[in-house]
């Protein structure tokens, strides 16, 4: 799909899981990819995955609950591939035992990562996307 090549997709929490799955699958449709992931480790081994197949990417270490960090990894983004136009805040976590067993710094870590990532990384991204003009990507996933 001709929309997709040369773009840029930004997929916090891209280290691994869903996130890798979705960098690689952006870059096989010729899409330039910027991986973060608080994994810098794993964040560096999905951008070296793409590179080594001809793709162009770029990571990144990452935590999305440090605002000025994801601000700085926008500009990171902007300054390599002149922008973003697919964010993908795919960057979670989940507490996985009884709900009685879940302590309030348990939930306080859910919240700052899954909720306050999210709104950091909009905040970080999304004025750059509305100023370049662009059009951003539809929400169809690719095919
Ligand atoms: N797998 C599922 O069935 C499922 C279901 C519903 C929702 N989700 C959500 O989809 C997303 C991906 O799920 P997954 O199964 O691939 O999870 P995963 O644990 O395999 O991957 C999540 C990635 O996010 C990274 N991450 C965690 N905290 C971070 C932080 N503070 N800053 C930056 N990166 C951070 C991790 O290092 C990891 O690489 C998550 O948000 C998850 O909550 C998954």
């Amino acid at each position: 799909m001709r929309e997709w090549k040369q773009r840029v997709a930004v997929i916090t929490g891209g280290g691994s899981g869903i996130g890798e799955a979705l960098a690689h699958a952006c870059a096989q449709r010729g899409m330039r990819v910027a991986v973060a992931d608080v994994e810098a480790e794993a964040a560096n081994r999905v951008a070296e995955a793409i590179r080594a197949t001809g793709g162009e990417a770029l990571a990144a270490g990452v935590d999305v609950r440090d605002r000025e960090a994801v601000g700085a990894f926008a500009t990171q983004v902007e300054e390599t591939f002149g922008g973003c136009h697919l964010l993908c805040n795919n960057a979670g976590v989940l507490v996985t035992r009884p709900l009685l067993e879940i302590e309030a710094k348990d939930w306080e870590w859910c919240l700052s990562v899954n909720l306050w990532g999210a709104i950091h990384s909009v905040s970080a991204f999304l004025p750059g996307m509305l100023q370049s003009g662009q059009r951003a990507m539809s929400s169809t996933p690719p095919q």
